[in-house]
């Protein structure tokens, strides 16, 4: 997306050959864009939330295991790259999709020949996921005129939960993609973005991605939601996911679920944008199979922000010493879940419609 005129991915090449990243860490303060050289980087980068997003996190182990192989393009390296990447976050599929898509694409060559089909393929994954993400928006366009359609053209007033835009992906985003195809086809949306404690992916990234692009939004506390769904202010509910089961249970940022039980209870529409690569057709029970990532107890103890003199700092918010616990992701049981909104259209959220709608890669 567009940023001051210029457009940028999330990931991307150089002409040079090196791969960049905008280290999120230090958005909305600065747009701060380093290179990752060393696979040791790239599973930095992933690890500590450089770059973050089921997505984007994929597309980031891709260029990982291509610049390895042009460091080092053996089958040992092959498979401690794909297990070193691996083990950065355990809760998005993407990563795991990514490194297994990898390794289809390599295991079968001569090493001489896998670090230009590495790169190839890499950038054929970041391709891939603009076009869905471009697809999901088309898709999710529809919902959101036809909403405009039932209030007379009125605006259209939409609630999203952690980052799901363009940050989270290479281009686009899946939650915000059809935001930007509404508001390009001339629909009135207005955005209320849950701020997502502890990280702040709302209040940090999506307000900056939507500021940045002049949409209208107002940034709300997580606990806020509710009462706006109660109060007939929201007619929406548009997220992303993390990973979804095969039977259409949705896991995403903490603080989803709950949104969903609000919106169930206020016959407010829930819908999810999922791009395929985001589906783990391995699994079916969202609350037993899927790995929930525990973090650090002082992202709740604390808060970050930037002083007087421009430096990010981190604030405690409670006593010293106090425990905390830090679930970094919940699981919407797939009949909260209104629609899949995927590429290929919006599918029920369940094990039936997702087959229908992929039998090309159900039971993978
Ligand atoms: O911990 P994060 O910031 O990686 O979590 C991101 C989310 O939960 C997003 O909603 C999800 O990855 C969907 S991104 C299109």
């Amino acid at each position: 997306m567009k940023i001051d005129g210029t457009h940028y991915r999330s990931i991307w090449r150089e002409p040079s050959g090196e791969v960049r990243i905008i280290d999120q860490r230090w958005l909305p303060h600065e747009l701060r864009i380093v290179p990752l050289v060393t696979r040791a980087d790239f599973a930095d980068a992933i690890r500590d939330m450089w770059v973050r997003g089921a997505p984007l996190i994929g597309a980031t182990a891709a260029y990982g295991v291509a610049v390895q192989m042009a460091a080092d393009p053996s089958d040992a390296s092959l498979r401690e790259t794909y297990d070193l990447l691996h083990e950065t976050r355990p809760t998005a599929i993407n990563l795991k999709w990514a490194l297994d898509e990898m390794t289809r694409a390599l295991h079968p060559l001569r090493p001489e020949l896998r670090a230009d089909a590495a790169f190839a393929r890499a950038a054929e994954i970041c391709d891939e996921d603009v076009e869905i993400n471009r697809r999901i928006g088309l898709h999710g366009l529809e919902i959101i005129r036809e909403i405009a359609a039932k209030k007379g053209g009125g605006r259209v007033n939409l609630l999203t939960h952690c980052n799901a835009g363009w940050l989270a992906t290479v281009d686009w985003g899946t939650a915000t993609s059809p935001i930007y195809h509404a508001l390009e086809n001339g629909i009135d949306v207005h955005v209320f973005v849950d701020e997502t404690r502890p990280r702040n992916q709302g209040a940090q990234l999506t307000s900056w991605e939507l500021n940045s692009h002049g949409v209208s939004h107002d940034l709300i506390v997580d606990n806020a939601g509710g009462h706006l769904m109660q109060h007939g202010e929201i007619d929406l509910v548009i997220v992303g996911t993390d990973r979804t089961t095969a039977s259409g249970d949705v896991c995403n940022k903490i603080g989803t679920y709950l949104k969903a039980l609000a919106a169930r209870a206020n016959d407010v529409p829930f819908y999810v944008a999922l791009p395929s690569p985001t589906i783990d057709w391995t699994v079916s029970d969202g609350l037993r199979e899927i790995p929930i990532e525990e973090r650090n107890g002082e992202e709740v103890t604390h808060v970050q922000g930037r002083d007087a003199e421009g430096r990010i700092v981190s604030v405690q918010i409670s006593p010293d010493g106090t425990p905390a616990r830090n679930p970094a992701f919940d699981v919407t049981p797939a009949d909260l879940v209104t629609g899949l909104i995927t590429e290929r259209g919006v599918a029920r959220a369940d094990a039936a419609a997702l087959a229908a709608m992929f039998p090309d890669l159900a039971g993978r």
